[in-house]
């Protein structure tokens, strides 16, 4: 699905699916560089960072694996509550393994301060983070992001993985909600 398809409920164009996959290589280029004979486990947030493991996943140039973790952050609607429960969890041990988790987007980072300590305490070798879109309330939290796609302002998105109740993931743009969507 492109912009065009449903251009009434967006606002705005934020990136286009070329600048998206431009950016992703470039992104994918440094963590063959940084992580260089060190096969790292990819780790992915269920459902949203879908698009951005599949396809920063085949740039890479180094071995590496994959698994995936599901949690619910008990939002509604477009806000963020911060309180975390864990639906799927890893299938692999992390201990002693390169981890680089990869999220679609960090807003207030509430779920990935979560997500980070509790990795953390599995003892892996290492812990790092990549995400394709941070808002500003992201900066607020002390979270070291190794990786970052794009930093956007502080609307609701939706594409590239990204939904607004379920709806918009498979938009290959990435582009602001028109609030008259969810008012
Ligand atoms: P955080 O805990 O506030 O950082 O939000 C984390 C999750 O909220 C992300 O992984 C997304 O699933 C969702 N989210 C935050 N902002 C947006 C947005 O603008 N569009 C769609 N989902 C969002």
């Amino acid at each position: 699905m492109y912009a065009t398809d449903v251009a009434d409920d967006l606002s705005e164009v934020l990136y286009t699916e070329a600048q998206i996959q431009a950016r992703v290589k470039e992104l994918a280029a440094q963590i063959d560089v940084d992580y260089a004979g060190k096969e790292p486990l990819l780790v992915g947030v269920l459902n949203g960072a879908v698009m951005v493991m599949a396809d920063l996943f085949r740039e890479l140039t180094i071995h590496a694996m994959m698994d995936w973790m599901a949690v619910s952050s008990y939002g509604s609607g477009t806000q963020s509550s911060g309180v975390v429960r864990i639906l799927k969890d890893l299938s692999t041990d992390i201990v002693g393994r390169h981890v680089l988790v990869v999220e679609d987007i960090v807003d207030t980072g509430l779920t990935l301060t979560y997500l980070l300590e509790n990795l953390a305490s599995r003892n892996p070798a290492s812990l790092k983070l990549a995400a394709m879109f941070r808002k500003p309330e992201a900066n607020k939290v002390h979270i070291d992001m190794a990786y970052v796609g794009f930093d956007i302002p502080n609307k609701f998105v939706v594409g590239y993985g990204l939904d607004y109740d379920g709806r918009y993931r498979n938009l290959k743009d990435v582009a602001v909600l028109n609030p008259g969507v969810y008012a």
